[in-house]
């Protein structure tokens, strides 16, 4: 694992953006995995931003999302689908037809998760997997105890994650219970993956991600197995890292090492 630690939450996105904007103009083409959240809001602003200042252009890319409330429209407001339309497709010159979330309000999910995790492989999988971190550790919906080895599936949402995106609905109780998720296995696959967290919210989960044992507990210490997952903290949410002093000998300021 490489962990970037930056002096601040802009300062992460920032990074993090020109780790996606080199991976596209490395190769134009890319099969791009999007994540939703809090979190991607300011970097999918930053990545609108240099499409329109600087050129950058996502025309010729392929996306991904991890997941999709079940029962959800995509038109519906609180849906991924509208989220991703808000926060970046409507801003950059993505190809809508090569962008692809999970369908939530599928008659048969359980086929639809197939059919997307067929999907992703018919694509040639993903170039560069982005991901947030739930404070449950999770990554895209794979709750705590979510299997390892899982593929895109239906997954019951936890109490914590339900009460975590309430803020978007109207009441707990209209907070969906369950959602389409791209698998720990589907995550691990990726070819890169890259993620972001900040905030002190963030500092247990990512302790446990990072230097915790390789427990389903924590979905997200899967990336331990990755071999090439970066993850860009700001100080918060490096708060709880024990080998932090290493991690800024290794990347000071979070840059690059003469070894990269
Ligand atoms: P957040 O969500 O960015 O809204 O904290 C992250 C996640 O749950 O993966």
């Amino acid at each position: 694992m490489k962990v970037l630690i930056l002096p601040d939450a802009q300062a992460a996105i920032a990074r993090a953006a020109d780790i996606i904007t080199r991976a596209v103009a490395a190769k134009p083409d890319a099969v791009l995995g999007l994540a939703t959240g809090g979190t991607m809001v300011p970097l999918y602003d930053e990545l609108a931003r240099r499409h329109r200042d600087e050129s950058v252009s996502f025309a010729q890319t392929t996306s991904f999302n991890l997941d999709e409330y079940i029962g959800l429209a995509p038109d519906h407001p609180c849906s991924y689908h509208h989220y991703m339309q808000e926060a970046f497709f409507d801003h950059v010159d993505i190809d809508p037809a090569r962008t692809h979330l999970p369908k939530g309000d599928a008659p048969d999910p359980q086929a639809a998760s197939e059919a997307y995790e067929a999907l992703i492989a018919q694509a040639g999988g993903i170039d560069l997997q982005l991901l947030g971190i739930g404070q449950n550790g999770h990554i895209g919906f794979n709750e705590p105890t979510a299997s390892l080895g899982s593929r895109t599936r239906i997954k019951t949402l936890t109490r914590s994650t339900r009460e975590a995106n309430q803020r978007y609905f109207a009441s707990f109780d209209e907070t969906p219970q369950y959602a389409i998720t791209t698998g720990v296995a589907t995550i691990l696959e990726s070819r890169k993956c890259l993620l972001i967290a900040t905030g002190a919210s963030k500092a247990e989960a990512v302790a446990q991600m990072v230097e915790g044992p390789l427990a389903a507990v924590c979905p997200a210490s899967a990336l331990q197995l990755h071999k090439r997952a970066t993850i860009i903290l700001d100080t918060e949410a490096a708060g709880n890292l024990a080998l932090r002093d290493y991690y800024e000998t290794v990347h000071p300021r979070g840059r690059d090492s003469a070894f990269d």
